[in-house]
């Protein structure tokens, strides 16, 4: 595996796996599946600072950058692309916008999120130019934004969905994993339970009735919890065709989010 700041000498066609660096074995299903599409596969680690409202959530987001390339090398990465602050943000930045679906969900809580985000990508894209570039599912809202943004700016670049990866206890796989105690990783698996009841139920309503348990649990401040529409971002109703609860919230200081598919097509009323 290469090891670049400065991007040089890619083979084309690559795919492409836009990382914050913390990599685990979440990211590394990411870059086998790049590995699947493509010989040439980059994996860039960037902490945007445009992505992050909360600068002391930017100041104690993990770096491990020794792990981070031998995780990497392993999952079949070829180049590993640590790009500078400049690098990505030569001149003065022209910030992309997310519009309304920026400011739903995951924008109530962090605003000015997704446009960050929408920034660093498309700086990435114009820079790496992949064939394919691959995203976890897990973060369900930005995959979407990141599809519709992709589409008008980068039409030739195929985003590929990945499915979330999850420890044993069901715990979605996340670099903020790492700053949970023991008793808040215990107190994790609320969410993924919860998700799982939900989504196998038979219409939206019961569904947010499993979602709403979130609300008096002591140990989880619940941000949000909604059944969706994955095609659109609207909330859900009986009539939706693919259905999805998403939930986001704080256990002891962390912030996780988490995202399933409803299990059946939702009952006609
Ligand atoms: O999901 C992430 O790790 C980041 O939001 C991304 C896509 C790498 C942009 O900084």
């Amino acid at each position: 595996m290469k090891l670049m700041q400065l991007l040089t000498e890619i083979e084309k066609p690559c795919a492409f796996v836009p990382t914050m660096g913390a990599l685990h074995a979440g990211h590394q299903s990411l870059i086998a599946q790049a590995r699947e599409l493509c010989d040439e596969v980059v994996v860039s680690v960037f902490v945007n600072p445009l992505q992050f409202e909360d600068k002391e959530d930017l100041k104690k987001y993990p770096r491990t950058p020794e792990k981070d390339a031998e995780m990497a090398a392993a999952a079949g990465a070829t180049v590993l692309w640590t790009p500078s602050y400049e690098d990505i943000y030569p001149a003065e930045i022209k910030k992309l916008s997310a519009g309304e679906l920026g400011e739903k969900f995951e924008g109530v809580h962090r605003p000015g999120h997704f446009d960050g985000v929408l920034t660093v990508v498309h700086r990435l894209f114009e820079l790496v130019k992949p064939k394919y570039a691959i995203f976890g599912e897990k973060d369900f809202q930005q995959l979407f934004l990141i599809i519709k943004m992709a589409a008008q700016l980068h039409p030739e670049i195929e985003i590929i969905a990945a499915p979330t990866v999850r420890e044993t206890s069901g715990l979605a796989m996340s670099s903020r994993n790492v700053r949970l105690d023991k008793d808040a990783r215990i107190a994790a698996d609320v969410i993924s339970k919860v998700l799982r009841t939900a989504t196998e139920c038979e219409s939206v309503d019961q569904a947010r009735k499993q979602l709403a348990a979130l609300e008096n649990n002591l140990d989880f401040k619940l941000d949000y919890a909604e059944i969706i529409d994955e095609s659109s971002f609207e909330l859900a109703n009986n009539e939706t065709q693919r259905a999805r609860a998403i939930v986001a919230g704080w256990i002891n200081g962390v912030r996780l989010i988490d995202n399933m598919a409803m299990k059946q097509a939702l009952v006609r009323v």
